[in-house]
């Protein structure tokens, strides 16, 4: 009795050793650290390598105290214990299996203030090798992961899974936000609880991937995500190819959170002695709310993660909603000219001035023959860009160079440098197809494209770079056989090469990325583009709940607003002028409409507006923002930024309903210095009516009364808006 007793006591001691995870001594730790966070990881004396711990900075005399999981790091398909593998991939062999066991790794700090580590992984018997990559911004908290594969094993291996990042999470509950649309809806935000088991956010589009969805996440540990308090991890992967984010929750309630390619119909055989760097996932974490995840990304991203981040951008009038493909030279003359007398920096050709066998009336021909439409535009291009010299404004053009209509000299020339596969029917999206950007020589084409728009165009300083359809039929005639499955890789790759050069040739051109709307909003395309086109949607009611969910990753600053005409051409909606133009405020201010179509009254209006943008441009677009109401919880919503140095801020406030008693919610401010005194004046005022803020215009408060009291007035009417400046006395 006593020996079979102590026999269940030492299966129990057992048992509680494996479910709890009491570590063997770990050999080598390997510490990942930015100003407030810590991601530990452990190799064993087995070689296994495990992540201890991600979260608030721990400090080094800590770590030895961490228990480890018992789980790896970055999980292969084998023998892992695990669910879902990070890794999965068939050797020259056969073998289905991977073993990693740690080799090295090392730290270097960058020139640039970064710290770059590798963890160096072998598989125990194969010559295959995986490096995992992390990158810190040691100020912004932010990290960079990515994965490195290489082998020098005597056949070809195959790749069929290769993520980018595992992440391990040990909690009592997990709560994903994740970011859905489609086109003209964009960027809608929900919450779920994860369970048991593997939600999937994903795209398998190939190119435009963000039309339904976005690549982007919070995960709130414990409760749900708050603004302003609790832990939250918020992540985004860098790549504008298909892309898989898998969080899964195992049969212990622990995390598993697997980025990276979709790997979906995308195998990728690997030669001998070559290496495949996956893209990177971009994630922070904070214990101060999703508030704070949004100002580490902003902060991140004008130092490195957008185009030229540290410079002001043009505010700009197109000409898209004002005309789509209907004008000629004297119209688009006389925009510009109206463009300029409102106090707009930059006039924007849209889609429809080229093609000339194929004239680009619709959307149903022309697209791929890059000449000047003689007939809309008998002098050129050339003549409008000195016509917007002539005005003091600058000048930029719409491409689509991916892109082309079956009806167009180029595919009659070409018809195999379309993606697409025999033996099928041709599968139209808006009339076109997708060039096949893994064709060297269509990269030359699609290069040569924008150096002969911009070099027989001398003074061009921006380019639209739009993108309108998705892959269907997902065939290369250019790749053989057997790399058929290489082609979503392989266009990205080659989309990439193409920024290079045209980056390489014209740094100083603006450039705005534009996907039907936000069809390729990520930080992989964002480090050629100085801004993007969030939505066709202009409705300045969608576009605040656009903008919320955009900039909870991206910054105002690279978020083009544009003020167009009521009724909106998308939603029919009917909204004050002020309201549009508050809203267009809040982000990169620009206009989208007809000036010719607009009463005096608007004219002087708009060119008012313009002029306060100027009062607050620096602090949208450089400053830290901070949401006070959500639009998803409150009929009143608003918004602030604040200058670095806090010495200026701007608050944006919408009622979305009419509230027949009055909208008296406080906006308890923050982000300020609580010791400075700041006065408030309203910016943007509508001469024409009464605002409800005139009592508190000119008044003086502590941040400190700001931040606890708040700003207090009442708003009565739907769509009405207010902007107020405060500066540090
Ligand atoms: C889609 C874009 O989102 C619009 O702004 C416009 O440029 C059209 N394409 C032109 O075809």
């Amino acid at each position: 009795m006593m020996q079979h007793s102590s026999k269940i006591f030492s299966l129990l001691f057992f048992a509680i050793i494996l479910s709890w995870g009491i570590p063997s001594r770990a050999q080598i730790t390997i510490k990942i650290d930015t100003k407030n966070i810590s991601l530990i990881f452990f190799a064993e004396q087995d070689g296994k390598l495990q992540q201890g711990y991600f979260g608030k900075k721990l400090s080094d005399r800590d770590v030895t105290n961490i228990r480890l999981t018992g789980y790896d790091a970055f999980p292969s398909f084998g023998t892992t214990y695990i669910n879902e593998a990070a890794l999965r991939v068939v050797h020259g062999d056969g073998n289905t299996s991977t073993e990693l066991v740690y080799q090295e790794h090392h730290s270097d700090t960058l020139t640039d203030g970064t710290v770059q580590t590798e963890i160096r992984l072998k598989d125990m018997v194969y010559p295959f090798f995986i490096s995992l990559f992390f990158k810190v911004y040691p100020e912004d908290d932010m990290l960079r992961q990515w994965t490195e594969i290489s082998h020098s094993e005597k056949e070809s291996v195959i790749l069929y899974d290769y993520a980018s990042s595992h992440l391990f999470f040990n909690e009592s509950a997990y709560f994903l936000t994740q970011f859905y649309g489609s086109w003209g809806d964009e960027m809608n935000m929900t919450e779920v609880r994860l369970t048991r088991g593997q939600k999937v956010l994903d795209s398998k589009l190939g190119v435009r991937v963000n039309e339904h969805a976005h690549a982007s996440f919070f995960l709130s540990l414990n409760h749900p995500a708050m603004e302003t308090t609790g832990e939250v991890v918020g992540g985004t992967f860098a790549w504008p190819g298909n892309w898989k984010l898998l969080f899964d929750v195992d049969e212990k309630e622990h995390l598993h959170v697997i980025t990276g390619i979709n790997s979906y119909a995308g195998q990728l055989t690997l030669k001998k002695n070559s290496v495949i760097t996956t893209p990177a996932l971009l994630f922070t974490w904070s214990d101060q709310g999703t508030g704070q995840i949004s100002r580490n990304f902003h902060r991140w991203a004008r130092k490195y993660g957008i185009y030229r981040g540290d410079r002001d951008r043009y505010t700009l009038l197109n000409n898209w909603e004002a005309t789509y493909f209907d004008f000629n030279q004297e119209i688009l003359t006389g925009i510009i000219r109206d463009a300029s007398e409102m106090g707009f920096e930059l006039f924007l050709l849209d889609d429809g001035w080229f093609g000339d066998k194929y004239p680009r009336n619709s959307d149903n021909a022309g697209l791929g023959d890059w000449m000047v439409n003689p007939r809309k535009l008998p002098d050129g291009l050339g003549y409008l860009v000195r016509e917007a010299e002539k005005n003091g404004i600058k000048f930029g053009i719409w491409l689509e160079p991916e892109m082309v209509n079956p009806e167009s000299e180029l595919y009659k020339k070409h018809p195999d440098w379309v993606i697409g596969q025999p033996n099928r029917p041709i599968h139209l999206k808006r009339n076109q197809l997708n060039l096949d950007l893994s064709n060297p020589k269509v990269q030359e084409h699609v290069f040569n494209v924008i150096d002969k728009t911009m070099s027989e165009n001398p003074g061009i300083a921006y380019i639209k770079w739009d993108c309108n359809r998705f892959v269907t039929n997902g065939g290369s005639y250019y790749l053989k056989p057997e790399y058929q499955s290489h082609l979503w890789t392989e266009y990205v790759y080659g989309l990439y090469d193409v920024l290079e050069k045209v980056r390489e040739k014209y740094p100083e051109v603006s450039m705005m990325v534009c996907s039907g709307g936000g069809g390729r909003i990520d930080y992989g395309t964002m480090p050629y583009f100085d801004e993007f086109w969030i939505s066709d949607n202009t409705d300045a009611l969608s576009r605040i709940f656009i903008q919320w969910g955009t900039t909870q990753f991206y910054p105002a600053m690279a978020l083009a607003s544009h003020v167009s005409v009521v009724p909106n051409h998308t939603t029919g909606r009917i909204t004050p002028l002020k309201f549009r133009f508050d809203v267009a405020m809040s982000a990169k201010l620009g206009m989208d409409l007809q000036p010719a179509d607009m009463t005096e009254n608007e004219k002087a209006f708009s060119k008012n507006a313009i002029r306060e943008y100027d009062k607050i441009r620096k602090i949208v677009q450089f400053g830290d923002l901070y949401r006070l109401l959500s639009p998803y919880t409150s009929e009143r919503t608003s918004m602030m930024y604040v200058s670095e140095d806090r010495s200026e801020a701007v608050v944006f406030s919408y009622l979305l309903e009419k509230n027949i008693q009055g909208n008296t919610q406080s906006l308890v401010l923050n982000g300020l210095d609580p010791d400075a005194m700041y006065q408030l004046t309203e910016i943007n005022k509508d001469p024409k009516t009464y605002s409800w803020f005139t009592p508190l215009e000119g008044k003086v408060f502590s941040g400190d009364f700001l931040m606890k009291y708040g700003l207090r007035f009442t708003m009565y009417n739907q769509f009405d808006s207010k902007i107020i400046l405060l500066k540090a006395q």
